[in-house]
């Protein structure tokens, strides 16, 4: 079997806003395998965030396809995909897109609610990963009482509490101090190594590139460079 989780082929993106056509992507050949840890870097407009969501099967692409562990997202009924990005993925947005009514701790158990998982188990999993991200204290506040920063860690446990398979963290660190940065960059590496989460993250930060072991560079909508590296968390 292959350890392929994520695959796009020549996928392009073309937005049409008004009488322009923007071509946010030009023809995107990926393949990412189990347990990886990858930035994706460009700057602003580059493609980042179009990519990121093609993936993960929010938006679909003008031309191309997009495979997760070999299936092809354009054949699944729209059910399908729904369950595919309960089980499988888990979504970091660069907007948190976190529901302003619910608490933290709601906010991170909700997931787990969809899934059908019982309330020992929902406590259990939302009380671990509060306190991973530096949170317990905060399980009782809703989006709007906390920081950017705070509300981007509640998005962070919210992305991981089903136990995905491939994370996709749109600028996970782009609202924090660099040492919040560093300590998410730690807890997302620690899930990489213990369980073999993948994880894709955009970034302009050179830090949060560093700390990828591949590094991918998008510029107007293209693959510019994509190596491996060390990563090196400081
Ligand atoms: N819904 C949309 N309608 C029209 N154009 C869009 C849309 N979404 C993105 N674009 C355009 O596509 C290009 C890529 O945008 P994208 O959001 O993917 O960039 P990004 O790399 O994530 O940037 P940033 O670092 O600022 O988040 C940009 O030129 C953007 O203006
Ligand atoms: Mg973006």
């Amino acid at each position: 079997m292959s350890n392929v989780i994520v695959e796009t082929k020549q996928v392009t993106r073309v937005f049409a806003s008004g009488d322009v056509e923007v071509n946010a992507l030009r023809g995107v050949d990926l393949r990412v395998e189990l347990g990886e840890f990858v930035a994706v870097a460009g700057p602003s407009g580059s493609g980042k965030t179009t990519l990121f969501n093609l993936i993960g099967g929010l938006d679909t692409p003008t031309g191309g396809e997009v495979l997760i562990g070999g299936a092809a997202l354009s054949g699944m009924k729209r059910k399908e995909l729904s369950r595919l990005r309960l089980d499988k993925i888990g979504f970091v947005f660069q907007a948190y897109n976190l529901i302003p009514v619910l608490t933290s701790y709601e906010n991170v158990e909700y997931p787990l609610i969809l899934k059908g998982i019982g309330a020992a188990e929902r406590k259990r999993k939302v009380e671990e990963l509060l306190s991973a991200v530096g949170l317990q204290e905060m399980m009782h506040r809703r989006p709007m009482q906390m920081s950017g920063g705070q509300q981007q860690r509640v998005a962070i446990a919210r992305s991981l509490v089903c136990d995905p398979v491939v994370v996709l963290a749109d600028e996970p660190t782009a609202n924090v101090d660099s040492e919040t940065g560093a300590a998410l960059l730690e807890l997302m590496r620690k899930l990489n190594v213990e369980k073999q989460t993948t994880f894709l993250f955009s970034t302009h930060d050179p830090m949060v590139m560093k700390a990828a072991r591949r590094l991918i560079r998008l510029k107007d909508g293209a693959i510019e460079s994509d190596v491996r590296q060390d990563g090196e968390i400081s």
